[in-house]
């Protein structure tokens, strides 16, 4: 036993000092305390594989009708939080959620695989010809807000500005859990913009994925202009930073294991043993919390009807009772599909197969041009939140092929 282990356990998602390698934290949490409490934040906490997916399916129990961040007002103005269903239970959740994916269909995405690799090549080439540059400026932190653009049919013109709001909605200075105005702001503006999209598609529908919520209708019932723009902001939400972060984490981890690197220079088919590696080994949404509506019992503790609950992403990931040597980043695995990164159960992340293929093609274009690559420790500077894992900025050297 180490000094450090006599001392329980502390965990706060908020600390800089955990920021930097919440995985010896979560190992403890694993090992010494699986229901964990904090009673200063006022929360309790799950880590161990098993409980954290559970609990993910354990929709009656664990609700997300309050919210699924420990922060007190994540989102911003509430009217596109109780719009969004990810902040709802069933029947409410499940009945938007089967309209939205009328539209939102696995076909929509998989059609947009040549237009991301089209976006790619356009952000990539240039930054690779200068041979040094901040991947998350010019890449990751363009790529997925812009695919989504796309998808609902945003004028190219207006690209670059939807991801400026866009990025203001995230924006948080760190160490501060308020909205900012300026994020209330811009999410007031995005929401107009999208209003105006809406009902001019009502207007003139075409074959982008607005017309297709528009459309949408189950048993005569169908999507209310709200709920469209509810649903866009969520994507806003939900798909835009978490895979700009797991692009920059992706590259992160390969540059820190340059021989797991070559594996997919020699071999870019490879690319989606490297996404899914990094989604175990360092996910970019590493918590999500719930609230309990019963009394539970886990570990021969009690969590009390009311409660907040942290279901650990991050640290089920790296439990060995299902992945081995879950500390080490390694393209060769054999445990696949255990993943806890992408949720479980209702809420499982409807966004899964396009942040997938996003990453898969813009990593495979990245291994098929660069032959070794170097990131500038100095420049790179990390987020700091309860839950959203990864860079906002990331130069990094390139040796081109
Ligand atoms: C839900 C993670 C990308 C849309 C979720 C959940 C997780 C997650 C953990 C479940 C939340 C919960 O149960 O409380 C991620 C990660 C991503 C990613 C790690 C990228 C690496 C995307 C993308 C989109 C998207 C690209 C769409 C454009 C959604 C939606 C939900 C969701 C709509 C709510 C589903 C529901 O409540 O039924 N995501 N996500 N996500 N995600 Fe993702």
């Amino acid at each position: 036993m180490t000094a450090a282990s006599l001392e329980p356990v502390t965990f706060d998602p908020y600390d800089y000092v955990f920021h930097e390698d919440p995985y010896p934290t979560y190992a403890r949490l694993r090992a010494e305390a699986p229901l964990y409490y904090n009673a200063q934040l006022d929360f309790y906490a799950l880590s161990r594989h098993t409980d954290v997916t559970n609990g993910f399916r354990l929709a009656t129990q664990l609700s997300n009708a309050n919210g699924v961040s420990l922060d007190p007002a994540a989102w911003g103005p509430d009217a596109h939080r109780t719009m969004s269903f990810l902040a709802m239970d069933d029947p409410r959740h499940m009945r938007m959620r089967r309209l939205v994916f009328k539209g939102f269909t696995p076909k929509r995405v998989a059609d947009m695989e040549a237009r991301i690799h089209e976006l790619t090549v356009e952000y990539l080439v240039p930054a690779l010809e200068r041979g040094e540059f901040d991947w998350i400026e010019e890449v990751a932190g363009k790529l997925p807000m812009d695919v989504i653009s796309e998808m609902m049919g945003v004028p190219a013109a207006d690209r670059a500005e939807i991801r400026r709001m866009a990025d203001m909605v995230m924006h948080r200075e760190d160490g501060v859990t308020d909205v900012p105005d300026s994020a209330i702001e811009a999410s007031l503006n995005l929401v107009v913009y999208y209003a105006n999209m809406v009902a001019e598609r009502r207007e003139h529908p075409t074959d982008d994925l607005t017309s297709a919520l528009l459309d949408a209708e189950i048993d005569g019932d169908s999507l209310t202009d709200d709920e469209i723009i509810g649903f866009m902001f969520l994507m806003v939400v939900a798909g835009n930073e978490t895979t700009t972060k797991l692009l920059g984490n992706a590259l992160y981890w390969a540059s820190r294991n340059p021989e797991q690197y070559t594996k997919v220079a020699d071999d870019p088919e490879r690319v989606s043993d490297w996404v899914e590696e990094t989604l175990r080994y360092d996910t970019s949404s590493q918590m999500v919390a719930r609230t309990a509506t019963e009394d539970l019992e886990y570990h021969g503790k009690v969590i009390p009807a009311g409660a907040k609950v942290l279901l650990l992403i991050g640290s089920a990931n790296r439990d060995a009772e299902v992945f081995d040597d879950g500390d080490s980043f390694d393209l060769d695995r054999v445990e696949k599909g255990n993943l806890a990164s992408f949720g479980a159960g209702v809420h499982f992340c409807l966004g899964a197969h396009l942040a997938r293929l996003e990453a898969t093609v813009a990593l495979r274009e990245f291994a098929s041009r660069v032959k070794s690559y170097r990131v500038r420790e100095d420049g790179i500077e990390r987020v700091h939140s309860s839950n959203v894992r990864g860079f906002a900025k990331l130069p990094i050297t390139v040796e081109v092929r």
